[in-house]
């Protein structure tokens, strides 16, 4: 008590000594948070007129950022900011709909400081400090006018070590690479750059608390940026994608910056990057229709040349009550018009594989569009953008806004991940970025991809039951290897487990026909949600469940994906309503060998409620999928007849 005493005598006293021009800038500071939530954001401007903050949980620092800048044509935008006057704080909610995602109705409050500069050669920018109930977040806003934004200082340091999860090829501009563990002081071997999303566990900080790394949307008016790291340190300072630069003309601000902040249950909940982009001007969605797609590629890659084969494909998604078929590269447009009639008459729609040099000029766009409209598809798969650069995000822009004035839906491959761009463009179903069952299955993965690459958007994995290694059939081998690492109860289970508001089945018509529990499973299943909720006893690399609901058949849906060996799984459906019971009609491996990786099996199971504990045998890598409904069907349970 004294010595603090003492110590204020002494700064009083050297203030006081001092001249006006000596005494030291100080350093200021203010706190942003949403009342009475955990998280907040205690930001500082340093006597530089440098911003930073810390983000904490609970009262104590889970993740800070700095050196909030960057470099520009037109000179610098920071780090160092002067003349800022820090505006009254605002609270604003993000309420609105979505048709894709882990639920469709959103509410989300935020807390905003923003601060009015001026850059080094005195221009007029802002520096926005966002905190949400998941998390923090920071934007810059540039001085009007046209110029090259060439690189970026902001960072984002840890403030402990914890484990790490991310792709292990930063190079891959189509967002194809491998995931994998490691933690935030090493990073990817040889200090590569990281991809974001990128999730690390902050619970050495804050108990529970996890962090995810990630930008929102990009609308053309920037491009990616990747994470530039050095083995050994807690720091991340942003770089923008493959060296690129941004074009700035008029008036911009930089994509948000965000460090999601939750546990694990809200972590799966966040919508973070989507609440922070303009909501859709689309105002007709009633010709927005996701669902399953029948899909030949994955299975029988030369058969979108044939259009008889092409009507199997038809033939399935109709018995299944799927609402499409995709035919992928090999169409021919001679046929495609009488292929459109043929599905039509069976109430299923066509969609057409496209590449995305074919989609690079405003007439190809405009061509390709009137094509699609007097064909009667209804949608495009456009692959091989290939690049996070800015003038990728610039022609997709473009592409969707074009497509959304014809009323057609929109599958992007081959290209970064979404970013929560399915709120402002609802007909953009999914998107790839994701390594996905177009490449040999991995237990792994399977656990870590729902808590990173699909809280950024609907990911198209295109979940089949791994009867086929990969691509062109595999070989026997390939095959076992496949089916080690995911068995056909856990092919099921991702079909639930990974969200994509169209739901591409990679499989042939007479393998789906022979395994009956797995086609009655699909017939008619959804592929969107009113709400989703990760289940206890999920761990990223470990496990994953997930309980869905879908209004429209007042149904619960459960999809489960293991990595590891054989086990008993205690499922806890928490997202069932307290107040009744439900019939619990599982899918899952068959109970034998583990050896046997194909056979599956249904247990049905009464007055389950949200209270119970289904005990459920998994094989290794093994998954199982289950609905849950209140009246039963005529053999007592919940799954569709055929
Ligand atoms: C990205 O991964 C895909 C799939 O593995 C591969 O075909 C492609 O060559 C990779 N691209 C780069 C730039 O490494
Ligand atoms: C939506 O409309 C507003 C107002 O006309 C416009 O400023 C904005 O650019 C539009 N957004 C998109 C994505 O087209
Ligand atoms: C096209 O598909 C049909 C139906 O499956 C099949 O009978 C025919 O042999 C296929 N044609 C070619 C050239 O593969
Ligand atoms: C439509 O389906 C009916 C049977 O359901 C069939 O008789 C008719 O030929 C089909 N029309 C076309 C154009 O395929
Ligand atoms: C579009 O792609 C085609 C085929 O790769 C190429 O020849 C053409 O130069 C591209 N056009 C533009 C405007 O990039
Ligand atoms: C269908 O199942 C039977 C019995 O397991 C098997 O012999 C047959 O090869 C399967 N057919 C296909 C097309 O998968």
């Amino acid at each position: 008590m004294s010595f603090n005493f003492a110590c204020l005598i002494t700064l009083v006293l050297l203030a006081s000594s001092a001249s006006a021009a000596l005494i030291p800038r100080q350093d200021k500071s203010w706190t942003v948070a949403l009342n009475d939530r955990p998280v907040r954001a205690l930001v500082t401007q340093n006597s530089d007129g440098v911003f930073s903050f810390d983000c904490q949980a609970n009262g104590k620092t889970v993740i800070s950022a700095s050196n909030i800048g960057f470099s520009t044509s037109n000179g610098d935008v920071g780090p160092e900011f002067s003349s800022c006057t820090a505006q009254d704080q605002s609270y604003t909610v993000e309420s609105y709909n979505t048709i894709a995602g882990r639920s469709q109705s959103h509410y989300a409050p935020y807390q905003t400081q923003t601060f009015n500069c001026k850059t080094s050669n005195g221009q007029s920018s802002s520096v926005d400090v966002r905190v949400g109930i998941d998390g923090c977040a920071f934007r810059v806003g540039f001085p009007d006018g046209q110029y090259t934004i060439n690189s970026e200082s902001s960072t984002w340091t840890f403030a402990q070590n914890g484990a790490s999860f991310l792709m292990d090829d930063p190079d891959n501009t189509s967002y194809e690479g491998e995931w994998e563990q490691s933690d935030a002081e090493t990073g990817l071997q040889g200090s590569k750059n990281v991809l974001m999303p990128y999730l690390v566990d902050a619970n050495s900080a804050v108990a529970n608390q996890w962090v995810l790394l990630e930008e929102s949307a990009m609308d053309g008016s920037f491009g990616g940026s990747q994470l530039a790291h050095k083995s050994g340190s807690l720091a991340y300072q942003f770089v923008f994608a493959e060296g690129g630069n941004v074009k700035v003309d008029g008036s911009i601000f930089s994509p948000w910056r965000i460090a999601v902040v939750a546990d694990l249950t809200n972590l799966y909940r966040t919508t973070f990057d989507a609440d922070n982009i303009p909501s859709t001007n689309i105002s007709d969605v009633s010709w927005i229709k996701p669902g399953p797609v029948s899909w030949s590629w994955l299975p029988e890659p030369n058969s979108p040349s044939n259009e008889t084969r092409q009507m199997e494909y038809v033939d399935l998604a109709s018995e299944l009550q799927w609402p499409y078929t995709l035919v992928d590269e090999g169409w021919n447009e001679k046929w495609v018009p009488d292929l459109v009639r043929y599905a039509n008459n069976k109430s299923v729609d066509i969609l057409l594989w496209y590449s995305a040099n074919q989609w690079n000029s405003t007439d190809a766009v405009a061509s390709n569009i009137a094509n699609l409209k007097q064909w009667g598809v209804k949608g495009a798969k456009i692959d091989f953008f290939l690049s996070d650069v800015q003038a990728i995000h610039d022609q997709q822009t473009y592409i969707l806004s074009q497509m959304a004035a014809a009323q057609l839906m929109v599958n992007f491959h081959g290209t970064p991940p979404p970013r929560g761009n399915q709120r402002t463009w609802p007909h953009l179903l999914t998107q790839e970025a994701i390594r996905g069952d177009e490449h040999p299955a991995y237990s792994f993965r399977n656990t870590v991809i729902p808590f990173t690459r699909n809280l950024v958007g609907s990911m198209d994995f295109t979940p089949a039951l791994y009867t086929v290694a990969g691509v062109n059939g595999g070989s026997q081998e390939q095959q076992e290897q496949q089916s080690a690492q995911c068995s056909v109860g856990c092919g099921l289970g991702e079909s639930i487990a990974f969200e994509s508001a169209w739901q591409h089945i990679g499989e042939k018509p007479e393998v789906i026909r022979n395994y009956t529990l797995a086609a009655r499973f699909y017939k008619g299943l959804p592929s969107v949600w009113q709400a989703s909720t990760v289940l206890p006893n999920s761990y990223p690399g470990k496990a994953f469940a997930v309980g869905r609901y879908y209004q429209p058949s007042d149904r619960y849906y459960f999809g489960a994906v293991f990595n590891g060996d054989a086990q008993t799984f205690e499922l806890q459906p928490t997202i069932l309503p307290n107040d009744k019971k439900f019939i619990l009609d599982i899918v899952s491996d068959g109970n034998d060998d583990d050896s046997d990786r194909t056979s599956i099996m249904r247990t049905i199971v009464t007055d389950v409620s949200s209270t119970s504990t289904v005990n459920v045998h998994v094989k290794s890598n093994g998954g199982f999928t289950a609905i849950a409904c209140e009246t039963a069907g005529s053999d007592g349970g919940c799954l569709a007849t055929l």
